[in-house]
Parts: C-alpha cells; sequence; structure tokens
C-alpha cells in the first residue's frame, strides 16, 4: 500500500484549492503563482459536489478536468477530494431525511455544510456513488497524488441524535453487549427507573428532565465515531477497489477543543495521517499548544511522518477576535510541524474567497495580493522547504511518553462529576507544557498500551486516565524499571463507567501504594499551598500513602497534613501520584524531578523560548540527524551546534545562533 502522496518531491507545500469559487481565466494565474510559491500538493474539490453532481446522477467532471489538466501542466500534484463533506441542496430537499438531528430534536438545514446524518442510506449511497465516479473518472490522471475522504469528519455535527441513529445505535449495543440483561448490567440501570426490557425502548441520550445515564453518554460518543468512521471506510474500500496505488486520507483535527473522534481508532484505517491545525490567536502559549498537537499525530501515527493538511497564514474566521499572525509567525509554525514529524505543511486556503462564511479567513493569496507580508512569506518558506528537502522520511526520537485517551477525555466531559472545573484536555496540556518547558521531545501513546511499547521510555506521563479496566501494562512496566507519573483522576471507573471499588484512585492505588477516601475539589478561584511552597487549585483529595512515600502534603486548606504528591517503588522502577492541581512552577519543578530520577536530559530553566526537535534518518544510505530549532521569544540565542545550517548553508562548527523569531536546520556531524 503506498502510504504518502504520490510524486511529491520533498516535503509537501501547498493549500486546499477552490477554483470553483473563482472564474477561469483566474486559474491560470493561480498555477503561475502556485510556481512562484514552491507549491507541489493542493488538495481540490472538497466542497465541490453541488458543482460536479449538478442533479441527481448527473455529473459534470468537465471543470474539474481543466482544473487538474492546469495543474499538472503546472507540475501541482493533487489530493483529490471525494467531494462528500457538503451534500448539496438537491438532495437533502429531494430527501429530507440526510440531514441530522440535535439531542433536542432539531433538524439542521441545508446552507451551510456538513448538513448530513451518519445513519443516512441516502446519504452513504449518494456520496460512496460520488467517490467511485471520481475514482473512474481519474485513476488514470496524471495529477492524481492522493484521495482526501470527506472532510473533518464530525467537525460540526459530531453526533446525530435522529431515528435512523437510534436504531444504528441499537444494532451496534447489540454487538457491543451481546444481551439486553448486559446492557442493563453495564449502564447500571437500576437507577432512576432506567431498566430496559425491549432493545427498541433504547434511544440516543436525547434531552431529558436530568443528567443522562453515563454508560450511555459513553457507549453513544464511542458509536458516534465508529459511525462516521463506517462512512469513511464505505467511501475509502471503493478508491483501493478503483485506484489501488492511490494513498486515501481524510483529515483529522488533533487540536485543544475536538474530541468527538477516537484517533487511535481512526489511525488504523487511512494510508497516511493527516492533520489540520489551527492555533488559538489569542493564547500566549498557542506554539505549545501547536506542538501538542504535532506530538499527538505523531504518535497516531506510529511515529511515522504525517502530513499537516490545513493550517492558517494569518487569521481564521471562527475565533471571537481574529488576530492576524505575527511577521514570522507562519514560518515558525510551519516548521514546529516539521520539527515535530510532519513531511509537508498545506494551508487552508490558496485564494482567500471573496463571498462566502470564510471570506475574512486568511490564506496563501490575500485578497490584497502578492505584494503582501503573507504572499512573502509563503514564497520564503515554500523556497526554504526545498532546501531541506533530505529531511523527509526522517524520525523523531523521545524518550518520555504521555498517555492520551479520547475515552477519558469523553467520559470526563458528562455532567455530574466532583467538579466542573476539570478539563481533561487542559490538564493533559498542563503536564505537556511543563515537558516541553524542559525542552523534552514527548511522544504521544495510547492508553492500552502494550508494556514492551512503554519500556522504550526512561519516563511515561500518565494524565487522568479516568476509564481503565486495569493497571496491569503500567505495573509491569514500572516492574521492569521505569518511571510513571500518575496523576488524579486516573483509574477511577472501567470502561463501562463503574467506579472501581475500595478507595481511589481505583485501577492504580496498588501501584501507586495510596488510597483515597474522599475527593475535595477546591472552590471557584481557591488555591492551597503544598509545605514545598507550590501550590494547587482545581482539585485535591483526602490521600493515604500506603507504601508510597509522601514527597510533598498540604500546608492549609481542607487537607493541612494530607499528602498531595507521593513516589512508590515498585519492582525495579518507580510510580509518582500528583493528587492534586498543581500550578505552573510547581508542576515546573514536579516534572524536572522526575525527569532527573528517570535519567531523561532536560534544559535548563531560563532556555523555555526556544524550541529544539531532532529527526533522524539517512541521506545517501548514512545515518544523518538534524536539529530543528524554532525561537518564539524576542532574543537570539546561541546553541552548540556542528554540521551545515540548511537555510543559509553557513557552517556552524561549534554553535549556531537562532535568531530572535526566527529558525534554523542543522544536518549534525558527529563529533
Ligand atoms: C477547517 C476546514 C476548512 C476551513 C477551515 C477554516 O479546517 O476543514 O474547510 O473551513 O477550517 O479554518
Ligand atoms: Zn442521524
Amino acid at each position: 500500500m503506498t502510504t504518502w502522496p504520490t510524486g511529491v518531491p520533498g516535503l509537501a507545500w501547498g493549500a486546499d484549492y477552490n477554483p470553483e469559487q473563482w472564474p477561469e481565466p483566474v486559474w491560470a494565474e493561480d498555477v503561475e503563482l502556485m510556481r512562484r510559491a514552491g507549491v507541489n500538493l493542493v488538495s481540490v474539490g472538497i466542497f465541490s459536489w453541488a458543482l460536479l453532481e449538478v442533479e441527481e446522477g448527473r455529473y459534470e467532471f468537465d471543470w474539474l478536468d481543466r482544473v487538474l489538466d492546469q495543474l499538472h501542466a503546472g507540475g501541482v500534484r493533487v489530493d483529490l477530494a471525494t467531494a462528500t463533506a457538503a451534500p448539496p441542496p438537491w438532495l437533502t430537499t429531494a430527501h429530507p431525511e440526510v440531514l441530522p438531528e440535535t439531542a433536542d430534536g432539531v433538524r439542521l438545514s441545508h446552507g451551510s455544510r456538513q448538513s448530513y446524518c451518519p445513519s443516512s442510506p441516502i446519504y452513504r449511497t449518494k456520496a460512496v456513488a460520488l467517490a467511485r465516479a471520481l475514482a473512474e473518472r481519474y485513476r488514470d490522471h496524471p495529477a492524481l497524488s492522493a484521495w482526501h475522504v470527506g472532510n473533518e469528519y464530525g467537525c460540526h455535527v459530531p453526533r446525530c441524535y435522529c431515528d435512523r441513529c437510534a436504531a444504528a445505535f441499537r444494532t451496534w449495543l447489540q454487538a457491543r453487549h451481546g444481551s439486553l440483561d448486559a446492557l442493563n448490567e453495564a449502564w447500571g440501570t437500576a437507577f432512576w427507573s432506567q431498566h430496559y426490557t425491549a432493545w427498541e425502548q433504547i434511544v440516543p441520550p436525547r434531552v431529558t428532565p436530568a443528567q443522562n445515564n453515563p454508560g450511555q453518554l459513553l457507549d453513544f460518543d464511542r458509536f458516534s465515531s465508529d459511525a462516521l468512521l463506517e462512512l469513511y471506510k464505505a467511501e475509502r474500500d471503493v478508491l483501493h477497489e478503483v485506484t489501488p496505488g492511490v494513498p486515501v486520507t481524510t483529515n483529522f483535527m488533533v487540536t485543544w477543543n475536538f474530541s468527538a473522534l477516537d484517533y487511535w481508532k481512526w489511525a488504523a484505517e487511512v494510508d497516511f495521517l493527516s492533520n489540520d491545525h489551527y492555533t488559538r490567536a489569542e493564547h500566549p502559549e498557542r506554539h505549545i499548544d501547536l506542538s501538542f498537537s504535532a506530538d499527538v499525530m505523531r504518535g497516531l501515527a506510529g511515529g511515522k511522518p504525517w502530513l499537516l493538511m490545513e493550517h492558517s497564514t494569518s487569521a481564521v474566521n471562527w475565533q471571537v477576535r481574529n488576530i492576524a499572525k505575527l511577521p514570522g509567525e507562519l514560518r515558525r509554525n510551519s516548521y514546529a510541524h516539521v520539527a515535530h514529524g510532519a513531511d509537508g505543511t498545506l494551508f487552508f486556503q490558496w485564494r482567500q474567497s471573496r463571498a462566502g462564511a470564510e471570506r475574512y479567513h486568511s490564506a496563501m493569496v490575500p485578497h490584497a495580493g502578492t505584494d503582501t507580508k503573507v504572499f512573502r512569506e509563503v514564497e520564503l518558506v515554500g523556497a526554504e522547504y526545498q532546501r531541506i528537502a533530505e529531511i523527509v522520511g526522517s524520525t523523531v526520537d523521545a524518550s518520555v511518553a504521555v498517555v492520551y485517551d479520547w475515552q477519558s477525555w469523553w467520559a470526563l466531559s458528562q455532567p455530574a462529576h466532583p467538579t466542573s472545573d476539570f478539563a481533561y484536555q487542559e490538564h493533559v496540556f498542563a503536564l505537556y507544557r511543563a515537558l516541553w518547558r524542559a525542552g523534552v521531545t514527548v511522544d504521544f501513546v495510547p492508553p492500552v498500551a502494550d508494556p514492551s511499547a512503554l519500556s522504550a521510555y526512561e519516563l511515561v506521563v500518565v494524565p487522568a486516565l479516568y476509564t481503565v479496566d486495569d493497571a496491569t501494562p503500567y505495573e509491569e512496566y514500572v516492574a521492569g524499571g521505569g518511571h510513571l507519573l500518575v496523576t488524579y483522576l486516573s483509574g477511577i471507573t472501567d470502561t463501562r463507567g463503574h467506579v472501581h471499588l475500595g478507595g481511589y484512585p481505583g485501577a492504580f492505588r496498588e501501584l501507586l501504594g495510596v488510597r483515597t477516601e474522599e475527593f475535595h475539589p477546591l472552590r471557584s478561584g481557591e488555591a492551597v499551598t503544598l509545605d514545598d511552597g507550590s501550590s494547587a487549585t482545581v482539585w485535591t483529595e483526602h490521600l493515604h500513602a500506603d507504601s508510597a512515600k509522601v514527597m510533598a502534603s498540604y500546608a492549609d486548606g481542607p487537607l493541612p497534613g494530607v499528602p498531595a504528591v507521593t513516589r512508590n517503588e515498585h519492582g525495579d522502577g518507580v510510580a509518582w501520584y500528583l493528587a492534586c492541581g498543581l500550578t505552573g512552577d510547581g508542576l515546573d519543578r514536579l516534572v524536572r524531578t522526575t525527569l532527573d530520577q528517570a535519567g531523561v536530559h532536560h534544559a535548563d530553566v531560563g532556555q523555555e523560548g526556544v524550541e529544539v526537535v531532532r529527526r533522524s534518518g539517512q541521506v545517501g544510505g548514512s545515518a544523518v540527524s538534524w536539529l530543528v530549532a524554532v525561537n518564539h521569544g524576542d532574543g537570539d540565542v546561541e546553541l552548540s551546534a556542528v554540521g551545515v545550517e540548511l537555510l543559509s548553508g553557513a557552517r556552524a562548527s561549534g554553535s549556531v545562533v537562532v535568531p530572535a523569531g526566527g529558525v534554523v536546520v542543522v544536518r549534525e556531524e558527529e563529533v
């Protein structure tokens, strides 16, 4: 199976290209400007269904033929969409059952995009037919490099609550639970009179008078992720059948605010991984969030290179305030993705729209044209990527892993938990941030990791792994000499949502040598002090250390004298437990202590502005490493390096200066 867009020379560089929004004479100018910008890959046709199938079964592909021919003549490869991301109005008008429904029974109209129900047989049949028609039309087109199925599955409609979805949910539940008795047991329906006596009584977790059943919510999240995945697979299978040599992807949304798809499961179904990442324009640490997302992608890709399918050249149009990127930020963002393992970075989109809801979203060619900061930076990076093409195919090594789990994220997002102030993604980010600030490269791994996969790491961090049946892989990892840092809200329930009894943190209790008798979440704005001078917000708990050694206790607050951080020796390794919402400096210190004890080299305090990642691979049959450094600060930084700095071509014989706001890529030589 081909696992990368075919025929792309070097790093991929380009954008979503939506030529149908422009008169044909503009297309020739587009291709000429793409040449200037060094563009080598564009995604075409993502939202073109209404113009490709103008009425039921009547396809009009001539315009797309001309687009593809012109791109090919200009040397640009095409990631061709199956165009199924937005069904056309004729389809949803003729068959309103294609439209999705919300939890309160509102049918969502056409007039924007993604207005389809994942369980609609009509949508699926029409989408698969369009994918087949496109595959048959373009199977031999020389521009065809990859297939782009749908677009950002679940972005706008992560779950549909209609009657067809209710029926599909029941079928899914029958396969998962086998019998109604098992379902009643799993959902704990001996509660609030929820016991089911027939499958037909089961519906999606629609709007109810009080909180929904947690087991039902979690299963519906699982079902909804699977339902969209089935839809993707239906198109993918047709593409594989008609064009077996062309790799298929769909763009993920591994980002701070999207949780609906279990991407560990999805990752196994694409031929190469691709992601869309948009920075939070107003967030001062948006660059750390970018690295987080890129590292998760590399984890999903199993360490192999992945493609950044979309980011923005400057402002987006959908945040509260759409702040333009600073000079150099587009470049830093692009290199940061490459540093963390991307073999190409594309934008949404090529030419900024003049009509439609995305008029104010930046693009490679802005409204103001080419005499602009954005286009100049686009040309610069496009030219630079050609100088670092040798990096393609290389990988990133990490000695620390973080366990990341969409299912715990779903479970912890449900109502009726001990506090509403806890947010899974923010919690994982806080730990990642401390590792990032320590200059440590991190891999993300799935929750049910094979202990042998964990043993590749000196330190494994387990943040809020709430939904877990047992901790066996982690016990084996620590017994074998690993260092583990587990944080609060881990091990609390099994995968059905039933609480592990005997004290928290349930599944991890023995490994950590602790037992918590009661949660003590803090009040809004409340902070407690620990006896090592650090402080905590959001969360504390009434913890007893059994075999574990107490490393810090509360000095005040509701639990004075109670342990807050513990360390337990288990077999040949060490298991730490962080039982409170440790803030900023305290978390930095704890993470650096665990790194030191695990023998992981880390940067000194004060070096947080410059991000350094190493990729390693081969050039001409010899092993090579590249140091990619991105300076997010406003002062020049000097790093030790020996080799050739590829962007300038200059030799670094001992050190290299990463200019303020700039980047360097050094092909390192052994000294
Ligand atoms: C998403 C979509 C694109 C576009 C961008 C705008 O990533 O995939 O079509 O709407 O958002 O940021
Ligand atoms: Zn539905």
